[in-house]
């Protein structure tokens, strides 16, 4: 019988290690939230690692800073931000860059992570993810960006999908084509969030295996899961559900293109228990031993649906 890691997969068989992820073999996370703190720190759970939202502890000092380090004394911990905005063309603001280099340094994060997505305007800033137009000057201005934050704080980036609403008619390629522009360009990584795919694919209409299938497949990091909201007219990524089975199809597609890689649940709004969570997360296991199987030379074993 061959050992398990905590979340349950072959130790024999790691997670795609890549320069992009720092080498690194995570496993199944979630992300860290405060309405789980008490249970995780009195209860302790067995947990691969958890991703954290760099912007919550980029303090001085205080209750967050305090539980970030609580955690950190037991588990692995990446950053991942959503204040970057790799497609803005303000300058990037030194002072954040600097204080997220020191939480860099103090959570030891193998890499960052940050959104394809553009979010100010002259200093004004949207707190929105907002979707870029698709073209190469976008391309080349966002990887000068990333590349500048890569040097600046001397860890790996890996760069995420965003879902979307609107388009650009400006746009010379496609979303998963500007993706691989961008990464290249920068020689980034990828965090490949499939929720975000099956979102914006629903919202215009493409197929969300030609994005999966378009991209360069050795840069992708990490993968994010998230359930979401179906509206009549349109899809909103609100990460207040469980998975859906076409995410998980998509999941599935995903990993056997990429191999079995770190793999992470993103859950925000109605937050239900830590195990309900965590368990949710969990249900990756089957897709990854199914891959791994498959890469040993057995027959590939075709998960059930969820
Ligand atoms: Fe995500």
């Amino acid at each position: 019988m061959h050992p398990t890691s905590p979340s349950g997969v072959f130790l024999g068989l790691s997670m795609p290690a890549n320069r992009f992820n720092g080498f690194t073999d995570l496993g199944i996370g979630i992300g860290l939230r405060v309405p789980h703190y008490d249970h995780i720190l009195s209860k302790k759970p067995t947990v691969d690692w958890f991703e954290v939202i760099s912007e919550n502890y980029m303090v001085d000092a205080g209750r967050p800073l305090a539980i970030l380090d609580q955690i950190l004394e037991q588990y692995q911990v990446v950053q991942h931000g959503v204040s970057m905005y790799f497609g803005s063309t303000d300058p990037m603001s030194r002072e954040h860059l600097k204080r997220l280099k020191c939480l860099v340094r103090r959570t030891n994060t193998p890499f960052l992570s940050d959104h394809l997505c553009w979010g100010s305007v002259d200093g004004t800033y949207t707190h929105d993810l907002l979707p870029m137009p698709y073209t190469f000057a976008a391309a080349k201005n966002t990887a000068e960006r990333i590349k500048h934050v890569q040097d600046f704080c001397e860890v790996p980036v890996i760069v995420e999908n965003v879902s979307s609403y609107a388009e650009f008619h400006i746009s010379e390629m496609s979303e998963w084509e500007f993706l691989s522009e961008v990464a290249e360009r920068a020689d980034c990584g990828i965090l490949l969030d499939v929720n975000n795919i099956y979102v914006s694919s629903m919202n215009h209409s493409f197929n969300p295996m030609d994005y999966v299938n378009g991209v360069p497949h050795e840069r992708v990091g990490q993968i994010h899961l998230a359930g979401h909201s179906k509206y009549e007219r349109y899809i909103l990524d609100t990460h207040d559900h469980a998975v859906i089975d076409p995410v998980w199809k998509l999941y599935a597609h995903a990993i056997k293109k990429c191999g079995p890689t770190a793999t992470l649940l993103e859950w925000d709004a109605k937050i239900p228990s830590f195990e309900e969570v965590h368990s949710e997360a969990l249900k990756a296991r089957k897709y990854l031993d199914a891959v791994r199987k498959a890469a040993l030379g057995g027959k590939a074993i075709q998960p059930a649906a969820v």
